[in-house]
């Protein structure tokens, strides 16, 4: 029998995301194809560039989409810039640290590790010491890895990088567009993103930067395909090992030489375009600011509840917070009532978290006073009902107390 037509059922989706995307998004995304090479399709492509070079606060040329989710995005910089045998410095801090060093490793890179605790971050004396231990080419970190809520602070980073001359890459999958993110002034070579987060999208189009000296590495091997190569193309006898993530090749489709690569996803690319255009004309400042005052009601109301927040709070991240499951509380129990009861999703945790940590996120769309106030009042059922004793009111009335001020 033919499945019925897609029809997903009504959810508030207040977890790690992703998140309910923004109507303005799906309804740019449900807008007709062009063709490839269609100067209209071309035209979107340069000022998704130019918009997302504002998202990054970035004057970097080489700024574009990899088509995929954010992982596609992080494969494709990590690919391209690294040659087998480079040294590679990951510092860990929470899952996302770990696939940083999994997709280095098999890049073929010679990968240092320094790792710290979850919920916490590196001092600068500790990334210093192991860019002098290590010395290498590139340190590949995540800003704000929403396996542990908490970001890694990357300005006196990028100060470190530029003085030892080592390339700096970051993930800024989870914290683009709801935290404060200055790539330029911050000295990051290359960052990339996804739009399932702050930026009020579907997953599937990775956002990438790259600086002039990170397309001096990828272009240093670049080598173009056989079928479209004319004499005097480059050709590589050490290319990027990834024809699909080869950013040499993707750069010359997105530049004006537009030389045939993928056919760019282009229902993704109105998706993205839209997602920035909405960020650009709210104003990157006011974006944060609203990240960081619902996601700070959002922490008051659950500290009401008589819930403990994880992680070190004065580097957790503006749109999702870890608390801790009660004792004798059951995870699964209480996510699943707020799901098939109120329609409400939270996120479960992963690796050493897992069991112990709820996360609870307030972003992109869905970082707004009613989403808030709406999650509080169903939390306050649901947690009563598995045994949390809670006062009455008394999320909602702390989360409106703090709006209130
Ligand atoms: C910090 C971070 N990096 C990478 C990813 C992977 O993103 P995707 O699932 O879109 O590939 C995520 C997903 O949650 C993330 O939070």
């Amino acid at each position: 029998m033919l499945p019925t037509s897609i029809d997903p059922p009504a959810r508030l989706l207040m977890g790690p995301g992703p998140i309910n995307a923004d109507p303005r998004v799906l309804r740019a995304m449900s807008s007709q194809l062009v063709g490839q090479y269609d100067p209209a399709m071309t035209g979107y492509m340069n000022e998704t560039m130019a918009l997302y070079r504002e998202v990054f606060r970035t004057a970097n040329e080489a700024t574009l989409l990899v088509d995929g989710t954010s992982r596609a995005g992080i494969e494709a910089a990590l690919v391209s810039l690294i040659e087998p045998g480079d040294r590679v410095l990951v510092p860990i801090f929470g899952r996302f640290g770990h696939l940083l060093r999994e997709i280095a490793e098999r890049c073929g890179a010679e990968v240092h590790v320094i790792e710290r605790e979850w919920g916490s971050v590196f001092t600068t004396a500790e990334l210093e010491r192991a860019i002098l231990d290590a010395q290498p080419k590139l340190v590949a970190i995540v800003h704000g890895d929403t396996s542990t809520t908490v970001a890694q602070p990357l300005a006196e980073l990028g100060q470190l990088c530029a003085r030892h001359g080592v390339l700096l890459y970051t993930d800024t999958t989870a914290s683009l567009g709801g935290n404060t993110f200055e790539l330029d002034a911050w000295g990051v070579d290359v960052a990339t993103a996804g739009l399932q987060k702050c930026l009020a999208g579907p997953s599937g189009s990775a956002p990438i930067t790259l600086s002039p000296a990170a397309v001096e590495v990828v272009n240093s091997r670049k080598s173009v395909e056989a079928g479209i190569r004319v004499t005097g193309d480059a050709v590589s006898a050490e290319p990027i090992r990834s024809n699909y993530f080869d950013l040499s090749q993707i750069l010359d489709y997105w530049g004006p030489k537009r030389l045939n690569h993928h056919t760019e996803a282009t229902t993704m690319l109105y998706g993205a375009r839209e997602c920035a255009r909405i960020l650009v004309e709210e104003g990157l400042a006011n974006a944060v600011e609203r990240h960081r005052l619902h996601g700070t009601a959002m922490v008051t109301g659950l500290l009401a509840l008589g819930l403990t927040v994880f992680g070190d709070q004065s580097v957790r991240m503006n749109n999702v917070v870890g608390v801790h499951i009660p004792d004798g509380v059951g995870d699964a129990a209480v996510r699943g009532a707020m799901l098939h009861d109120y329609g409400i999703e939270i996120g479960t945790s992963f690796g050493p978290l897992a069991g112990r940590v709820w996360r609870i996120g307030t972003m992109g769309y869905n970082a707004r006073r009613d989403t808030v106030l709406t999650t509080l009042a169903t939390f306050e059922q649901v947690l009563r009902r598995a045994g949390h004793p809670v006062t009455a009111g008394s999320g909602v009335g702390a989360a409106l107390d703090f709006y209130g001020e």
